[in-house]
């Protein structure tokens, strides 16, 4: 099935960045520039306590709001954390899920990870599912393998139907917040074993749908490359989100990719 199906999505994990106030600054610029556009998902992330101010300030638009993370289940004891519900209370349509910070500095297993993917699908989230390998993990030859674990053990019973509604975002941790990017070739290879085993798990016609996002130092200037490989179908961006100008750069090379 040809690429075209898949609409490009372009996600900015803000991270634990931007007050609520500055949120709003950005987001109307970013607004302002491509909030009436549909030829590109365009997704924002900003942190919890900037959600609402986020999402007002972007209604009328086309653009999502989207959360970082959130914990499995819609409410109880559990101190210092926010629920599906309560995000979708927040405008949010998409959530982030497993990135690598996650994993590492909180750690996250895949059977935490799947918990919440299965979760978030049952409120109406579509999950951007985070997977990707180390520095040591690739030069051990690794990089497969550990994807693969990650998509088997994240995406755990999730039907066919569901699994429309994921999108995946490969991100190679050695490229996070570093400036090194997978050259092209490199990600589209890993982003082609995806949809490989997404089309082994859920079937074709599942697996041609399923947005495969690359994140890892995505900017403006090494997005036409990666954005044009035959897998990839978006970016989730980290630092180059924090800036409108860049952001909305990003945005406009997919438009004209599209
Ligand atoms: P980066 O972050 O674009 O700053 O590398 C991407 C991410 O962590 O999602």
């Amino acid at each position: 099935m040809p690429k075209s199906i898949r609409r490009y999505l372009i996600a900015g994990n803000w991270k634990m960045n931007k007050t609520a106030s500055e949120g709003i600054d950005l987001v109307r610029e970013i607004h302002q520039s491509v909030g009436s556009q549909s030829d590109v998902t365009v997704v924002v992330c900003p942190p919890f306590t900037a959600l609402e101010s986020c999402g007002k300030a972007l209604e009328g638009s086309t653009i999502h709001v989207g959360g970082q993370n959130m914990y499995p289940e819609n409410e109880g004891a559990f101190t210092g954390e926010i629920s599906p519900v309560m995000l979708r209370s927040l405008f949010c349509n998409f959530v982030i899920l497993g990135h690598s910070e996650r994993r590492e500095y909180f750690a996250e297993t895949d059977a935490f990870i799947n918990s919440k993917v299965l979760a978030a699908l049952e409120s109406s989230l579509k999950p951007i599912l985070c997977v990707g390998e180390r520095l040591e993990e690739r030069e051990a030859d690794q990089t497969k393998d550990v994807v693969k674990t990650q998509l088997e053990g994240g995406l755990a019973d999730v039907s066919a139907d569901q699994a429309e509604n994921v999108v995946v975002a490969y991100e190679p941790v050695w490229a996070i917040g570093t400036g090194k990017t997978a050259t092209p070739e490199m990600a589209q290879e890993v982003h082609h074993f995806i949809r490989k085993w997404l089309s082994g798990r859920f079937g074709d016609t599942a697996a041609a749908k399923i947005r495969i996002l690359y994140g890892g130092s995505m900017k403006p200037g090494n997005a036409q490359d990666l954005l044009s490989q035959e897998d990839i179908d978006g970016g989730l961006i980290g630092g180059a989100s924090l800036q409108a100008k860049s952001f909305i750069e990003l945005v406009t090379i997919a438009r004209a990719l599209s």
